[in-house]
Formats: structure tokens, sequence, C-alpha cells
């Protein structure tokens, strides 16, 4: 492990039984709040938008906007935030997913999208990877390419990658 890996994982607080029994959530507020590993963590982050040649990031709500939208200023790019249904007052693209119970809806400005670009797609913890998996649907569906996703953490025993791997279709899937 790098001594940034280390300095990140020491600022994720694991806080039990939330938001309901039996799950350890990964609160990444502390890191937040510090900066070296704030800025560490945008460095890592923006270094793979400009590895996979990336054009826009896109940030999946909510902690996907707190870590994308620094990492676009950084490497340059423009920022599109993915939306959770009805928050997006123009026209959108939608996509559905299975949750444990029930399902969510995802959404994208269609227009924030063109044939030119290639997204690399920012969220804080990769778990089952459905968020990621209807996320990568949809901006196909806007006629771009998918340069990548990045994690700040995956959960491997969630499965997610293995869940991802036919959608990325051979995009990389990094997890700092
Ligand atoms: C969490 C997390 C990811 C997603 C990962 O967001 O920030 O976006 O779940 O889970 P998955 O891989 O199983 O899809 P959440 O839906 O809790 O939204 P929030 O960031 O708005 O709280």
């Amino acid at each position: 492990m790098t001594d940034i890996q280390e300095l990140l994982l020491s600022r994720i607080r694991d806080v039990a039984d939330y938001p309901e029994p039996g799950v350890m959530f990964k609160d990444i507020t502390p890191l937040l709040a510090d900066p070296a590993a704030f800025t560490a963590l945008t460095d890592a982050l923006a270094e793979v938008a400009t590895n996979t040649g990336a054009t826009k990031v896109v940030g999946l709500e909510a902690r996907g906007f707190i870590l994308g939208a620094p990492v676009a200023v950084r490497a340059g790019l423009g920022f599109i935030p993915v939306r959770k249904a009805g928050k997006l007052p123009g026209a959108t693209l939608a996509q559905a997913y299975d949750l444990e119970y029930g399902s969510a809806e995802i959404e994208v400005h269609a227009e924030d999208l063109s044939a030119d670009d290639r997204i690399l797609i920012i969220d804080d913890v990769l778990a089952t990877g459905g968020t990621a998996e209807a996320s990568i649907r949809l901006i196909r569906r806007a006629g771009a390419e998918v340069a990548g996703l990045a994690v700040l953490m995956e959960l491997g025993f969630l499965g997610g990658r293995a869940r991802l791997e036919p959608a990325l279709k051979g995009a990389p899937l990094e997890a700092v």
C-alpha cells in the first residue's frame, strides 16, 4: 500500500449498522475535512482522467459530485452530474436499475453528452455496482463513450467489479 493509500484509508470512518442494521457504512467526511487527503485524492483521480483520455467527468449523486467536481477542474475538463430522478430541469435521459428491495432511477441532461465525448465516471464507493452499471448504460445511450470508472474505494466482497466487467467493455475500473 502506498503512503497516499494509507492516508486516504486512515481518513475513512467505518460506521456500523448505518443506515440499517448489518451495514458497515464508509463515511468519507473525515477525508473531505482533511485538505492533504482531499487534495491527494483529487490529484490521483485527475491523473486517471488524464491517463484515460477523458473529455468530461461524470459524477454520481451525491458523493460522486463532491469528488468529481474538483477532479474535473484539476484535469481541465467539464463536469456532468448524473442525478437521482426528478432533480434535473431540462430534457433528460433516464435509466432504471434494481436495488435489493425495489428499484431506482438516475438521469442526465441529454444535451451534456455528445458522440465526441469520452467520459470518466467518478464515485466514492463501488458496492454492488448497480449505480455504476446504470450510469454506463446512460452514457452509452446518450451516444458518448465510457473512458473508465474511478472510485475512492471498492467493497470487493459485493462483487461490483465482476458485475461491471461486461458493461465496461475493456474500459478501466480504477480504485484509488
Ligand atoms: C452510494 C455510493 C454509490 C452507491 C454504490 O450512494 O455513494 O453511489 O451507493 O452502491 P452500488 O454499487 O451498490 O450501486 P447512495 O445511493 O447511498 O447515494 P448518496 O451518495 O446520495 O447517499
